[in-house]
């Protein structure tokens, strides 16, 4: 007998089981898996490049919230082209035009050997840091520089935080600070998300007088005094030192200090 026949007595026989055979359950249970992931894998193929434009949407939002600037209804790209977004070299403070800032990736640059470093000291619990940021300037209708908003992450709790601060031109005083991205839990380390914690930032200055960087987000008040303090969130000290570490790690030496340095020297 022909192969073709035999596979023909195959089906044959399979079709004349009972509709409740085993064969016939695990053949309908196999076919329900793979129509069901091929209709899953065909959504996210589909939907990943307006994935793509929500993400992008969301940081835009994000960075218009941070600078005081959102508001419900507002278009959300003519209020984002007031930005002049320029990507930063961390180490000089310096503006580069070495990338197009319009589409510099930071998450990515943080894991790419050519454009990040390993950090030896890692207060943030970030591994890698990228050389390279790209920082979002808002100037007044003079075109004088009116705030700068900065991207900043570090490890909290349960996941890394991604968020922005937004400084005043003097490069000292804060104007907000949120996280757009984090994975810490609903009701405490998430509070970093309540409106009224995030406005404790309003107001408050990076270093002393002296240039010393005094911020802190801590239970107490340090010696500097409330200028330079942020309440630690209730119930979730371990977030609360994250977002301490990760703050003071940005704005130091090792992060944009070289900018803002240059910034107070009026330099941008
Ligand atoms: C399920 C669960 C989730 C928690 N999530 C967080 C969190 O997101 N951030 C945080 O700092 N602490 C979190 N904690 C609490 C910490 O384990 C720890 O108790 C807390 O940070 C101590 O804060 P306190 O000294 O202000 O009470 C969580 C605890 C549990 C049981």
């Amino acid at each position: 007998m022909s192969e073709v026949n035999e596979n023909k007595g195959m089906i044959r026989r399979f079709l004349d089981l009972p509709t409740d055979s085993l064969p016939k359950t695990i053949f309908v249970a196999v076919m329900v898996c793979l129509v069901g992931s091929m209709f899953v894998s065909a959504a996210a193929v589909a939907l990943r490049p307006i994935q793509e434009v929500n993400k992008l949407l969301d940081k835009q939002v994000n960075i218009l919230q941070v600078a005081g600037l959102y508001e419900d209804g507002v278009d959300v790209a003519e209020a984002f082209a007031q930005f002049e977004p320029r990507v930063l070299e961390l180490a000089t403070g310096e503006f580069t035009d070495q990338f197009d800032a319009a589409s510099f990736d930071d998450r990515a640059a943080s894991s790419d050997p050519e454009l990040s470093i390993a950090l030896d000291d890692d207060p943030a619990s970030i591994g890698r840091q990228s050389r390279f940021v790209t920082a979002y300037l808002l100037r007044d209708a003079n075109g004088d520089l009116d705030k700068v908003v900065l991207p900043l992450h570090g490890y909290g709790l349960w996941s890394t935080l991604y968020g922005f601060i937004a400084l005043e031109a003097n490069g000292n005083d804060i104007f907000g600070l949120q996280f757009y991205e984090h994975a810490e839990t609903p009701g405490l380390g998430a509070e970093v998300d309540n409106p009224r914690w995030k406005s404790l930032w309003a107001g408050k200055r990076l270093a002393d007088e002296d240039g010393v960087l005094q911020i802190s987000v801590t239970k107490t008040a340090p010696a500097a005094g409330a200028d330079y303090h942020v309440d630690a969130l209730a119930g979730a000290t371990l977030t609360t030192a994250g977002v301490h570490n990760l703050v003071r790690f940005w704005m130091g030496e090792a992060g944009y200090a070289p900018f803002l340095a240059n910034l107070q020297a009026g330099d941008i």
